[in-house]
């Protein structure tokens, strides 16, 4: 299993609000809820919990990780155009990284959901997602809630919810 350091997400949360626009705060609790599944595939070995961080992975991926893409990046670009390295770089790759552990992670599980192979795979996935997670609270989103407009908050924070 993976050891590293990963913060207590539920005693930073407030101060993490805090730091961000309150616009985009739909997205952080999003993190929350996806932070506290994936602390407890890795503190349980259940495969109910399992069934469910697949499922919430999935959703994560298509819903969370495009809304980010789309609404936020998008409107980043007009502020930091390299997109080859840098923070819009960085998140794509992110993104597609994880996308493909969890194929990976899936196809493990269908070829066995008991095996260790399978929970090693979702121990790992996980950890990387909390990471993911640390990271975009802590830089991505402090730094993203200073840089775009008020309007363009706005923006973001009416399309997030259209879009749910
Ligand atoms: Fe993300
Ligand atoms: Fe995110």
């Amino acid at each position: 299993m993976t050891k590293g350091n990963i913060r207590n997400h539920n005693k930073d949360f407030e101060f993490i609000l805090e730091n961000i626009a309150t616009e985009l705060h739909p997205f952080i609790y999003d993190h929350h809820k996806t932070w506290n599944l994936m602390s407890q595939v890795r503190k349980s070995n259940v495969q109910q919990i399992y069934n469910k961080a697949l499922e919430v992975i999935a959703h994560e991926i298509q819903h969370h990780f495009k809304q980010e893409e789309d609404l936020i990046l998008t409107r980043l670009k007009r502020y930091v155009n390299n997109q080859v390295v840098g923070p819009i770089a960085k998140l794509i790759d992110e993104h597609r990284s994880i996308e493909k552990k969890y194929h990976e992670v899936q196809k493990s599980y269908h070829q066995n959901p008991e095996s260790l192979e399978f929970k090693k795979q979702i121990n790992l996935l996980a950890y990387i997602i909390m990471k993911h997670i640390e990271k975009e609270d802590h830089y991505f989103y402090p730094l993203v809630s200073l840089i775009l407009s008020q309007e363009e908050k706005a923006e973001i924070s009416a399309l997030f919810h259209i879009l749910r």
